[in-house]
């Protein structure tokens, strides 16, 4: 399972269950994706909410295709930091990755590129899988700024990274403007952004490296449009909020690719 974590390129349906559900909702939940049936090159990440994440990892721990992962955690080791989750904590009870950068978590906490990158070192540090999100606001896109802000968001954080550690990223490409809208970027604006993406990282470390690397899109995936999306060159699976906590509408996003 371990070593599952950091395979080259796959194909990744990843739920981010944000602030949702009960812990019977999420357990639930969790069940029904770990009977689905999931194509054999298709990987499975669940964000949960931080109280459920021991049971998840329980529940999940013999299924070789499900990953479980926490939405966030500490720029620090430990210590006093009241209300914080330390990566060690993650992965003592069997996390497997954990989504940093989320525009939820900037726009919110605050939260910069390099606070981010403290807590992808912490992250990388404990064996966690990190799922690093980037993306744009409208007006950026308006501007027609946005690949320029999502390079220097990538540089600010995962490019300062050595070859070895960034190979272990996921990237999540999510344009704030489709997140929790209904509106999806075209499948041509995703492909755009993921080419760019994907050539910004192999300008520094190499091809190899960067045909490596899982890129996922995020931002009002569903059943109707998964396929499209996931359907383009560098576009690696998804990154999915409100269609991930129907097990129904995930479970034939799982069998978009
Ligand atoms: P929605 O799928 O609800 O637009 O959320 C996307 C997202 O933010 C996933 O992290």
């Amino acid at each position: 399972l371990q070593d599952k974590k950091y395979q080259m390129r796959n194909k990744i349906a990843a739920g981010n269950w944000k602030m949702n559900l009960t812990f019977a909702e999420a357990k639930t939940l969790n069940q029904s994706i770990l009977d689905h049936q999931i194509p054999q090159d298709v990987k499975v990440i669940l964000g949960s909410p931080f109280p459920y994440l021991a049971q998840l990892c329980e529940l999940s721990k013999n299924n070789d295709k499900v990953f479980v992962a926490a939405q966030d955690c500490s720029a620090h080791g430990k210590g006093a930091y009241t209300g914080e989750t330390a990566a060690q904590m993650l992965q003592s009870i069997g996390v497997d990755y954990v989504i940093l950068g989320h525009s939820e978590r900037r726009q919110y906490h605050k939260e910069s590129d390099t606070l981010i990158l403290e807590k992808i070192h912490q992250a990388q540090s404990q064996d966690l899988g990190v799922i690093y999100c980037c993306g744009e606001a409208l007006e950026i896109r308006e501007a027609g700024n946005h690949v320029a802000h999502v390079k220097s968001q990538l540089s600010e954080s995962i490019l300062k990274l050595d070859a070895a550690a960034i190979s272990k990223i996921v990237i999540a490409y999510e344009p704030v403007w489709a997140i929790g809208t209904g509106k999806t970027a075209s499948p041509e604006q995703a492909q755009e952004m993921h080419h760019e993406i994907r050539n910004t990282v192999a300008a520094q470390y190499g091809d190899e490296v960067a045909n490596g690397i899982s890129i996922l899109y995020g931002g009002s995936v569903k059943p109707a449009n998964a396929k499209e999306i996931f359907g383009q060159a560098d576009v690696d699976g998804g990154l999915v909020g409100g269609a991930s906590l129907k097990s129904e509408d995930f479970g034939e996003i799982i069998q978009s690719f």
